[in-house]
C-alpha cells in the first residue's frame, strides 16, 4: 500500500506540474482528487490491509491527499490570477476601429455622368482593345505613313505595326466594320502617349469617342447634340464655341469651348488669359474613313467627337495636377 500511494504521489506531482490550463486542471482535478479518483479508490481499500498495517498507509494516505488538494489549490490560484491579468488588457473603453468606405474614383464619377447624358439621347456604349495594330489607330483614320500627325501623337510602340492606342478614335473602325449603319456610339477607354510627365499631361488618360453615322446626318446635328451634352454636364447657362481645327479623319473639323469656370470669360491661369477651355474635339466623319471600313460614301454621312475625361474631370472639380488622378493617394480621393 505504502508503495503504491508513493507512485501515485510521484504521478499526481508530476501531472500537475504539466497543467497551463483551467480545462487540464479539471481533468488533474478528476484523475487524482474527484470521489471516483484515484486517491479516493485507494481509502476504499485501506479496509483490505491487514490490521496492523492499517494505521501507517491511513495516515499516509491522509497525507498523500491533503499535499495533493493543497498542490491543486495553489496551481488554481495562480492559473486564475494569469487568466484575470489577460483579461484586464481588454479596454473596453477604447473607441472601436474605424471602418474606410471606399467611393468612387473621380474620373469614374464624370465618366458615368458623360455615360448617362449620352445614353439619355440614344448612343449605346462600346469599348474596344487597349492593344492596337498600326492600321486601326492611324492608317484606318486616314493618317497616311509618314503622315506627320502621327508624330503629333508621340506613341508607345510594341513592334513596328503593334502599339498602345493613342486615341479611342480605332474602335470607330472596329464598330463599324463588324456593323452596318445607324450607328450612335459612345466608346470610353484607356490611352496611351510617350510624353513628359508633368502637372499637364500623363503617359496614360482616358477619353470618350462619340460616333453618329446615317443617311443625312449633319454638321447643325453635331453642334445640336454636343451643345446639350455641355449644358448637362456643366449647367445651363454655359457659354461655347466652335473653332475650325484639323484632325486627319474629320473634314471639317473643330473643337468646342466653353467659358472659364473659373473666370467666367475674364482670362485668368486656369484658361491662359484667354477666358475660354477647350473641351473636345470634332467634325464630319471623313469619307475616306468610310471608304476604309466599306460603307457607301454617296449615301452615308456621318460625325465624330472625342473628349479627355481627366481633363474634364480637372474642370469640374478644380484639380490643378493630372498626377493626382493616377496617384490613388487616399487623401485626396477621400474628397469626391
Ligand atoms: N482622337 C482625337 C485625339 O486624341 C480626338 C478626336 C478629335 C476624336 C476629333 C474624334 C474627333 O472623334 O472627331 O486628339
Amino acid at each position: 500500500m505504502l508503495d503504491t500511494i508513493n507512485i501515485i504521489k510521484q504521478n499526481a506531482l508530476t501531472e500537475l506540474e504539466k497543467v497551463t490550463d483551467v480545462q487540464l486542471l479539471d481533468a488533474f482535478r478528476i484523475n487524482f482528487l474527484a470521489r471516483k479518483g484515484q486517491i479516493a479508490e485507494l481509502f476504499d481499500k485501506l479496509k483490505d490491509v491487514p490490521s496492523d498495517q492499517r494505521p501507517a498507509a491511513g495516515k499516509a494516505l491522509n497525507e498523500l491527499r491533503v499535499l495533493v488538494q493543497s498542490n491543486f489549490d495553489e496551481k488554481k490560484a495562480t492559473l486564475e490570477q494569469t487568466s484575470n491579468k489577460r483579461a484586464s488588457k481588454i479596454d473596453l473603453s477604447l473607441p472601436g476601429r474605424k471602418h474606410w468606405v471606399g467611393s468612387k474614383h473621380p474620373l469614374m464619377q464624370t465618366l458615368d455622368e458623360i455615360k448617362r447624358i449620352f445614353l439619355g439621347m440614344g448612343f449605346t456604349v462600346e469599348t474596344g482593345p487597349e492593344i492596337e495594330d498600326d492600321y486601326h489607330n492611324f492608317e484606318a483614320l486616314n493618317f497616311p505613313p509618314d503622315h506627320p500627325a502621327r508624330d503629333m501623337q508621340d506613341t508607345f510602340f510594341i513592334s513596328e505595326k503593334v502599339l498602345l492606342r493613342t486615341h479611342t478614335s480605332p474602335v470607330q473602325i472596329r464598330v463599324m466594320e463588324k456593323q452596318q449603319p445607324p450607328i450612335r456610339v459612345i466608346i470610353p477607354g484607356r490611352v496611351y502617349r510617350n510624353e513628359a510627365v508633368s502637372a499637364r499631361s500623363y503617359c496614360l488618360f482616358h477619353q470618350v469617342e462619340g460616333l453618329y453615322v446615317d443617311t443625312h446626318v449633319n454638321f447643325a446635328e453635331l453642334k445640336g447634340t454636343l451643345v446639350a451634352f455641355a449644358k448637362q454636364l456643366y449647367g445651363s447657362s454655359l457659354k461655347y464655341r466652335f473653332r475650325p481645327s484639323f484632325f486627319p479623319f474629320t473634314e471639317p473639323s473643330a473643337e468646342m469651348d466653353i467659358t472659364c469656370f473659373l473666370c467666367h470669360g475674364k482670362g485668368c491661369r486656369v484658361c491662359k488669359g484667354s477666358g475660354w477651355l477647350e473641351i473636345l474635339g470634332c467634325g464630319m466623319v471623313d469619307p475616306n474613313v468610310f471608304s476604309s471600313v466599306g460603307y457607301d460614301t454617296e449615301k452615308y454621312t456621318g460625325y465624330a467627337f472625342g473628349m479627355g475625361i481627366e481633363r474634364i474631370t480637372m474642370l469640374r472639380y478644380g484639380i490643378d495636377d493630372i498626377r493626382l488622378l493616377f496617384e490613388n493617394e487616399i487623401r485626396f480621393l477621400s474628397q469626391f
